[in-house]
């Protein structure tokens, strides 16, 4: 009795789970397959909330079940159940209930019997037949699914022909083969890709040559590469092989890292990838690197190709070479080496010269054909060194922050090279003092920052969502109220409203003239109001643009998700007969020049009121350069571009018209409109060069007049001392700085309030870029009580800036995030 129970539950567990799979065996729903010591399970299972049932691997001892492998991921089993078995053939075959074959291992001779085939589950997590001879006749590492596991080869082996790549599942729920794919690519010298279907999206490269590297953010795991007549592969292995983890690429392409973390019973995430704007492959276009702030920077001796966009943060276009009339064939060209980058794309015009081959020889190798535009020269450990060139564009470089990435030497001309020798001589010295200044003063100031903005990105989360929010119930009930003037449907951009234009010409009256506010250099605006009610601004643009229709929308739509309680808010558009028109929200109290520097309506403003508008301005500035997603430099910053609302709150306004307009437009327009003399600062003024440093600048011209009253006239081209910042500077130098606050509200202020605005709106004006604090740091000098640093000289006094334009400095060279530090000299 005892014993043929014990027999049965022998059975019963034999049945369950097998060790092996030979012929005449055969694994069905609820049995499994498992490895030796019980880490890896084969069997049938349904993912997420899927009824299907698919073979697939599994970790043993994880929940939620965590599927590895998976056999029939694009035949699954419907509406009956499973049977894995090992056919005559001596292959492992798939039916469902019905007899229909699912999946096959196919990889026997068909009408070739044969005797004995066993299928066996390692440790590993690959699934192997052995046929007759003992020999791995198939194994499921030849065959991913979306997770790599360690000492799982990727790549190409090049006797079978067999390609062995991730595809990621089309959603949780199915795993069959997505969009997305991680593969090898043999082109150049190999590297590995993530793509979107056929669109590379991120890249990994390996240092050419190299073929063991080790992970230094992980301890423990490398990274072996192979490149010979067999195979191109890659796979990675572990020191502790008790530690889980798989690299997976998951439904939504991304590739992730992740190590089981037996505490918690979780898996953790190493590093996804893409992880941060830089990984994007391509981001910075050809000649271009993406630093390690996601900025783009040109390569040295190459200029952005398109500088509006380049400094609206986009640098796809890339970089074109700056001297492009020289010749740079044998006409004393030379190399810059830069260091700590991912190399760039090796897939196209690159090759490894050759090794053992000393730094000096690489160089003269790549000096003297005429199309190699950089190289590479690494030192293997034991091997010698390895001499790699590129000979066509160079595309998708990253720079590291601190540690890794590799040495690239980019071709340079005569001018250029000239450039790199004397600052590598020059600037040594002066660099070191800066960075003690830099340590002494940032450092304890970051973490007060830190805090701070810590504190107000949780603030601000809250606020900007509950924001969206109103934003898409008053769309939604502007479009109620419209009847006969209906939104035209637009299906494309769900966010963007676009007015008829019918509903905007009876809103304005037909544009009667006294419905107009104002005329600037982009066009006439007018008021009008809805049919319900709602006043609105309507800025008629000048001149239609040349950009397409469909880029203007995109535009306007990116300019319309730019949301904060300090930026005047785009409530839509209308594009129609040659009309292009931008709709705001309408500002009952106009500008603020209107009023600080009317005497009759100064007294509206008490000195309260005046620094609520500073602190706004400031934060509607910051919002613009880092808060938002689009990174905008306003260049136009001043008096009468800062409307109030019914309450008196400063609201910001043309700040995306830049972006709207094509750069050759705006650039006809430099003097007269875009930048307004008395808020420019002198190295816009004088090489066109903005940043936004520049908008510090201007910020710091409103800020002394809203405490004064006075315009800062710009008449001080003829007369330096006389205009108000060299005013305030004197007094500022003499303790005096208070008699230059405004008459009317020599009541109200509170003067250690108005002692720092004065001295942060100095510190804003200083003559030299370097010098001016960032929008952040303004924000945080006005809203506590740290103690502010000593303002230096502030622009355009006692000195006049020379128009001589240095050739090295150039007016061209105008990356953004690396503002070139010109001094003026006295003439
Ligand atoms: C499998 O079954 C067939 C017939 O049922 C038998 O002839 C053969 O010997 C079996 N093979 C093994 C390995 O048990
Ligand atoms: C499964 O369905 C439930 C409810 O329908 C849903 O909440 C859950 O997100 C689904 N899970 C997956 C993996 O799709
Ligand atoms: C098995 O492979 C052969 C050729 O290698 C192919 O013609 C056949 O369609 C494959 N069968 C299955 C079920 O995949
Ligand atoms: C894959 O791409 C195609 C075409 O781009 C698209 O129709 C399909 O929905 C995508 N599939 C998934 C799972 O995203
Ligand atoms: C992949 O491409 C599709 C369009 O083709 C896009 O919608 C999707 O966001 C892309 N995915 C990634 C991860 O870039
Ligand atoms: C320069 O190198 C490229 C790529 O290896 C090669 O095709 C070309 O012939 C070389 N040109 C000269 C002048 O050696």
């Amino acid at each position: 009795m005892f014993k043929s129970l014990i027999l049965i539950i022998l059975f019963f567990k034999f049945c369950t789970s097998l060790d092996t799979l030979t012929t005449n065996q055969s694994i069905k729903d609820g049995q499994s397959l498992i490895s030796k010591h019980n880490y890896f399970a084969l069997g049938f299972f349904s993912p997420g909330n899927s009824s299907y049932k698919y073979l697939g691997i599994w970790y043993v001892k994880m929940t939620p079940q965590t599927v590895v492998w998976v056999a029939n991921r694009n035949h699954p089993i419907i509406d009956s159940s499973g049977v894995l078995s090992i056919n005559q053939y001596g292959d492992l075959v798939l039916h469902d209930s019905n007899n229909r074959l699912l999946w096959s291992t196919n990889v026997s001779v068909q009408d070739q019997v044969t005797t004995s085939s066993v299928a066996q589950l390692l440790d590993s997590g690959n699934l192997v037949l052995v046929q007759d001879n003992n020999e791995n006749v198939w194994q499921s590492f030849d065959y991913p699914t979306d997770t790599q596991l360690p000492n799982m080869k990727l790549g190409l082996n090049l006797k079978t022909g067999i390609h062995m790549f991730l595809t990621s599942w089309k959603s949780k729920d199915d795993p069959g083969t997505g969009n997305y794919s991680y593969k090898i690519n043999r082109n150049g010298s190999p590297q590995v890709f993530l793509y979107n279907g056929s669109t590379p999206y991120w890249r990994y490269t390996f240092s050419p040559g190299n073929n063991v590297f080790t992970v230094t953010s992980l301890p423990g795991r490398k990274v072996f590469f192979a490149y010979n007549q067999d195979e191109i592969s890659t796979y990675y292995s572990d020191d502790d092989p008790s530690i889980m983890t798989r690299v997976v690429l998951d439904n939504s392409g991304l590739l992730q890292n992740l190590m089981w973390n037996d505490g918690v019973h979780q898996w953790k995430e190493l590093w996804p990838k893409p992880g941060n704007q830089c990984d994007k492959y391509r981001r910075c276009g050809s000649y271009g690197k993406c630093k390690p702030d996601n900025e783009c920077m040109c390569l040295p001796g190459y200029e952005p190709k398109s500088p509006r966009d380049w400094y609206l943060r986009d640098g796809s276009k890339g970089c074109v070479r700056k001297n492009s009339g020289l010749s740079m064939c044998k006409n004393g060209e030379g190399f810059v080496k830069l260091e700590r980058l991912k190399l760039p794309d090796a897939s196209i015009d690159a090759a490894l010269i050759g090794t053992i081959m000393s730094s000096s020889e690489c160089e003269q190798a790549c000096l003297t054909n005429c199309s190699c535009t950089a190289f590479t020269s690494m030192n293997i450990y034991g091997m010698g060194t390895n001499c790699f060139a590129w000979y066509g564009e160079l595309m998708d470089i990253v720079e590291y922050a601190d540690e890794g990435g590799s040495d690239l030497n980019v071709r340079v001309d005569a001018i250029e090279l000239a450039k790199y020798i004397r600052k590598s001589k020059g600037s040594l010295s002066k660099q070191r003092k800066l960075a003690i200044a830099l340590v002494s003063i940032v450092v304890p100031m970051f973490l007060v920052s830190l805090l701070a903005y810590i504190w107000l990105a949780k603030k601000k989360k809250t606020k900007v969502k509950r924001k969206v929010h109103n934003q898409s119930l008053n769309f939604a009930s502007t479009k109620v109220s419209f009847k006969g003037h209906e939104l035209e449907d637009s299906s494309t951009h769900p966010d963007l409203p676009i007015f008829d234009l019918s509903c905007i010409v009876a809103a304005t009256e037909n544009f009667s003239p006294t419905n107009k506010l104002g005329q600037g250099g982009f066009g006439s605006v007018f008021k009008g109001q809805l049919s319900n009610g709602q006043h609105i601004a309507v800025k008629r643009l000048s001149k239609s643009s040349r950009q397409g229709t469909g880029e203007f929308k995109n535009e306007v739509m990116l300019i319309a998700k730019l949301q904060h309680k300090n930026l005047v808010k785009l409530l839509g558009c209308c594009i129609q007969e040659d009309e292009t028109m931008l709709i705001y929200e309408y500002m009952p109290n106009k500008s603020l020049d209107s009023i600080i520097f009317d005497h009759t309506r100064a007294s509206f403003l008490n000195w309260k009121k005046r620094f609520e508008i500073i602190l706004g301005i400031a934060r509607g500035i910051l919002y613009l350069h880092q808060d938002s997603r689009l990174k905008i430099i306003h260049r136009d910053l001043k008096a009468s571009n800062v409307l109030l609302d019914a309450k008196m709150n400063p609201k910001i306004s043309d700040f995306g018209l830049a972006r709207i307009f094509k750069e050759d437009q705006t650039q006809d327009k430099t003097t007269r409109v875009v930048g307004t003399y008395g808020y420019m600062s002198p190295e816009y003024v004088v090489y066109g060069q903005f940043s936004t440093k520049s908008d510090v600048f201007s910020f710091g011209v409103i800020l002394l007049e809203i405490v004064s009253g006075k315009k800062n006239c710009d008449s001080y081209q003829e007369h330096p001392s006389q205009n108000l910042i060299g005013h305030v500077w004197e007094l500022w130098r003499e303790d005096r700085a208070l008699d230059i606050v405004d008459s009317s509200i020599k009541e109200s202020y509170v003067s250690d309030e108005v002692l720092r605005c004065i001295q942060v709106g100095l510190l804003c004006v200083q003559e030299e870029v370097v010098d001016r604090p960032t929008m952040f740091a303004v924000n945080l000098m006005l809203s506590s009580e740290t103690t502010l640093p000593s303002p230096k000289n502030p622009a355009f006094i006692f000195k006049r800036p020379s128009k001589k334009l240095d050739l090295v400095t150039g007016g061209a060279s105008c990356s953004i995030n690396e503002v070139t530090i010109t001094k003026f000299e006295a003439r």
